[in-house]
Parts: C-alpha cells; sequence; structure tokens
C-alpha cells in the first residue's frame, strides 16, 4: 500500500485561501500535519474591497480540527504585502516549505471591449502576485534546500477562452515562470509545479451548470496540491485536476520540417500540414535544447 503522505513540521502559505480552492488546500495541509498561514485579501471576485474575514474564518475552521494557522489579509499584487505575509510564516511558524500561489480574480470583457486597467490588474494578481510571494519565499528555501511550490494556471490560459484574454494570458505566464525555476530550483530541491484546476467556486458558479457542484467539488482537487508538495513531488509538472480526474499537460513541439536556408514564405505555406503534424512531437525541459536539436538536424542534413 502506498504510504500515507505526511507534512509534519512543515509550513504552508496558501494565498487567496479564504475561500473556494485556496480554503481546501489549507484544510487538506493542516489535515496532514502542516502549520497554514492562510492567506486571502478578502475582496470581491472582481478585486474590489478586503476584509480578513474569510481568512480568520479558515483559521478558526483549522484550529478547530486540531490544526495550526495564522491569518494574513495582505494582496499578493503589493509587493510588500507580499514580503509581509512570508515573513510571518517565519514569525510564527521559523520555517516555509510550502508556497501555494493561489489567489485570483476575475475581469471577463471580450478585447475589444477591455479597459487596460482591468489587463493589469489581472496580470498583477495572478502572474506578479505568484513571482512576488514566490520570490520572498525562494532565498529561505535556497537556504533550507527544500521547498516545494504550485503556481495555479487555467485552461484558459493552456488552450484559450473567449473574454479572457487578461486572465488567459496571467494564466500561461504562471506557467512560463515555473519552467524556468523548476531549472534554477533543481540544485537546492526546490521542486515548481502547476496546478490547472476544475472546481466549483464563487469565480466560477456562473460558468457551470448548478449540478456541477454537487461533482466539482474543490476537495477533489487538493489531492492533488498535496502530492505536488510532498518530498517525492515531480518537478516541472502542469497537472490538470477536477471530480477527481487528474491528468499532466505537456507542451510539445513537432518534429517539423527542413527547407534549409532557401526557405521562403510560399514554401512555408505549403508545408503547413507537415509542419502541424504532431506525431513524434517530443517536450523539451530547457529552451537551449531547442537549438541544440535544430543544430543536431541541420548537421545531419534532416
Ligand atoms: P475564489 O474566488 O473562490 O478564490 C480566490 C481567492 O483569492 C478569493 O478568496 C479572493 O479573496 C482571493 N484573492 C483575490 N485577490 C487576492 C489578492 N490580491 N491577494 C490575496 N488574495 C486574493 O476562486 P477559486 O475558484 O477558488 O480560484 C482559486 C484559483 O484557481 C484562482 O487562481 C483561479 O484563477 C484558479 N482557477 C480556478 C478554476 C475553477 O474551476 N474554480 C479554474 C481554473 C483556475
Amino acid at each position: 500500500m502506498t504510504q500515507e503522505i505526511r507534512l509534519d513540521g512543515k509550513v504552508a502559505l496558501v494565498t487567496g485561501a479564504g475561500g473556494g480552492l485556496g480554503r481546501t488546500h489549507a484544510l487538506e495541509l493542516a489535515r496532514r500535519g502542516a502549520s497554514v498561514i492562510v492567506n486571502d485579501l478578502g475582496g470581491g471576485r472582481d478585486g474590489t474591497g478586503s476584509t480578513l474575514g474569510p481568512a480568520q474564518s479558515v483559521v478558526k475552521e483549522i484550529t478547530a480540527l486540531g490544526g495550526k494557522a495564522v491569518a494574513n489579509g495582505d494582496s499578493v499584487a503589493d509587493r510588500e504585502g507580499a514580503a509581509t505575509m512570508v515573513a510571518q510564516a517565519i514569525e510564527a511558524f521559523g520555517r516555509l516549505d510550502i508556497v501555494i500561489n493561489n489567489a485570483g480574480i476575475l475581469r471577463d470583457k471580450s478585447f475589444s471591449k477591455m479597459d487596460l486597467d482591468d489587463f493589469d490588474l489581472v496580470v498583477k494578481v495572478h502572474l506578479l502576485g505568484s513571482a512576488y510571494v514566490t520570490h520572498a519565499a525562494w532565498p529561505i528555501m535556497r537556504e533550507q534546500k527544500f521547498g516545494r511550490i504550485v503556481m495555479t494556471t487555467s485552461s484558459s490560459g493552456l488552450y484559450g477562452n473567449f473574454g479572457q484574454s487578461n486572465y488567459g494570458a496571467a494564466k500561461l505566464g504562471v506557467v512560463g515562470l515555473m519552467n524556468c525555476l523548476k531549472l534554477e530550483g533543481q540544485r537546492d530541491n526546490i521542486n515548481v509545479n502547476c496546478l490547472a484546476p476544475t472546481a466549483w467556486s464563487r469565480m466560477t458558479a456562473d460558468l457551470m451548470p448548478p449540478e456541477a457542484a454537487a461533482f466539482f467539488k474543490p476537495e477533489a482537487v487538493s489531492a492533488g496540491i498535496i502530492a505536488l508538495c510532498s518530498d517525492d513531488a515531480p518537478s516541472g509538472m502542469i497537472l490538470e485536476a477536477g471530480a477527481g480526474y487528474f491528468s499532466s499537460v505537456s507542451i510539445v513541439e513537432g518534429q517539423g520540417v527542413g527547407l534549409y536556408l532557401d526557405a521562403s514564405a510560399e514554401l512555408v505555406s505549403e508545408k503547413w500540414e507537415e509542419i502541424e503534424d504532431m506525431s513524434g512531437a517530443r517536450p523539451f525541459n530547457a529552451a537551449p535544447e531547442v537549438a541544440n536539436a535544430i543544430i543536431t538536424k541541420y548537421n545531419a542534413g534532416l
């Protein structure tokens, strides 16, 4: 039988943990023994307003179950706020092992109608917020030679969604952040992964049929978070999780065609079918591998 994953002695910071997925992540981390910093700005779905109430109420739930938690009401989109929540982890529990970048807002509109302030804010919360919190935690994790970081991406960024250009851009941005940090963290046992959840929450309540609430439960996603934070966690994985289904998403590159140095736009257009053929497609672990693969093919005259 698989050994139970325990997180005793570990300290986890979960952003946006006052409700929805962040709340169930925080509860599950605490149930498995981690001490938790429950961060939540406590504003509306569009990011307006703030109150400590939601973070405090999740702290109460955790402590009622015998766990350890403290509340933080800072915004991840604020550099100082991000540094403060990390400092609070050290102050309250002496270390920081796990960061779950989960906080998020929506400001959906078709691109032609979108105010750039709405674009900025969504990118600020999802992408920059993940970078700010991770940047504050990074030196601590490097020093202790252990860290588990999860970014929350979305199928809207991975595949696109009408009316979510700001959100989609930010959500694929965190995948790029992960791809670089998985390499930079490798030496110090800092594993960085992405979660692409599907769950019924206040963010998606009006986008899903009401009966979906019964099976798209946030709790069913949080099992994935624990697996991504365990000692044996992978690094660089994009884990799709919803209603108890888990799958891995990967960016892959096709074998392509060699048109050599006299390639023309006409030849490229003529070859779309071969260029788009994804049989034999493969992922790369780091950017230099792409140039190396081209050099190898070029030298072999392929
Ligand atoms: P939610 O709206 O219930 O939770 C988001 C939480 O983040 C809220 O409690 C909110 O107060 C907090 N928050 C917002 N801005 C903040 C800030 N600047 N600083 C700190 N906290 C802030 O939504 P849900 O569904 O639980 O979303 C969690 C994450 O999962 C988000 O990143 C979302 O984009 C992502 N996601 C959710 C999906 C779903 O199906 N529910 C699908 C794909 C991604």
